[in-house]
């Protein structure tokens, strides 16, 4: 396994990779590497020829200074993984060769970027089409692939590669899961044992969602309010929101399901009443699918 710092080695390795008819597959981290990500690296393996994993901690999508200098920092355990997961290069840029003190071009995924994590953290997707626009500029990839666990993140960033023209192909993997439902996340390892057990809530309030629209409830009001009151037994946290939408236009589901309808919940914890864990904010959806009945 290769690793590289530099942007123009990066691209001349890619260039070379395809000029020999190979496939390249990007697999965009910020590290902290854990099964979700070691599952994007290993459908990477069987869609391309050769894996690329970007590992860098972009500071233009972080809002809060705390939140990017406590993002779990692991380099040495990030490249065992991605040796063991079979990675051919991964990447770890330098900002200042990202971000050059003087940087002033954005790329802005304008409506898409707006509801949802957007409303809670203005111009994170900004910093999130900027640094991936730089990612796919240098990998040079045919395919790069993103977990649904940010699913507005992956629909902003399908929209940019169709609007910019980039041409690559974007593929979405589905969440990876603990045993007990909570969706992997770096940021897991802030939460205290009390936070980490009420997290569930929100796997269970998305579990409750989906059997009552396998049930035959259509009812959009009453999906939230059961959903509200699952999550309330979070007694820790705090609702940024939980929403159903459009899973591709991301706007307001009307008062009966249609068709499918992203389910998307974001709770905040604080630190456990003992002082145990550090304010981690948690985020994850389904797609909720009316149109499957029971069996
Ligand atoms: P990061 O949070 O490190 O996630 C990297 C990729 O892993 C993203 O595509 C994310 O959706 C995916 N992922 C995270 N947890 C997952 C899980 N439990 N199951 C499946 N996939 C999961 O997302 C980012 O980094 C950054 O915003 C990035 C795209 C790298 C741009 O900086």
């Amino acid at each position: 396994m290769r690793i590289i710092e530099t942007r123009a080695e990066l691209q001349a390795w890619s260039d070379g990779e395809r000029a020999a008819g190979r496939r390249v597959a990007l697999v965009p981290t910020m590290g902290a590497l854990h099964a979700g990500h070691l599952a994007l690296l290993a459908e990477a393996r069987r869609r391309a020829d050769r894996v690329v994993v970007s590992i860098f901690v972009n500071p233009t999508q972080f809002n809060e200074a705390a939140d990017f200098d406590g993002y779990p920092r692991v380099l040495e355990g990030d490249l065992a993984a991605c040796r063991a997961a079979g990675a051919d290069v991964v990447w770890t840029p330098q900002t200042e060769e990202l971000y050059p003190e003087d940087a002033s071009t954005w790329v802005d995924v304008e409506e898409l970027s707006l509801p949802l994590c957007g409303a809670d953290r203005p111009g994170h997707f900004r910093g999130v089409t900027t640094v991936v626009t730089k990612l796919f500029l240098a990998a040079r990839p045919d395919v790069a692939l993103f977990g649904e666990k940010d699913f507005q993140q992956l629909a902003v960033i399908r929209r940019m590669n169709r609007d910019l023209g980039f041409g690559l192909e974007v593929v979405g993997h589905p969440t990876v899961r603990e045993a007990d439902g909570l969706a992997l996340s770096s940021r897991n390892v802030h939460l205290g044992p009390l936070a980490r057990s009420q997290a569930l809530s929100i796997s269970q309030s998305l579990g409750l969602a989906e059997a009552r629209v396998a049930a035959g409830e259509r009812d959009t009001a009453a999906l939230l309010e059961a959903v509200h009151k699952k999550l309330a037994e979070a007694t820790l946290a705090e609702l940024d929101y939980a929403e159903l939408r459009d899973p591709e236009r991301l706007t307001l589901a009307g008062p009966q399901l249609e068709g499918p309808t992203l389910l998307a919940i974001a709770l905040r914890f604080g630190p456990d009443p003992d002082g145990q864990g550090a304010p981690v904010r948690l985020i994850d959806n389904c797609v909720l699918q009316p149109g499957k009945r029971p069996s």
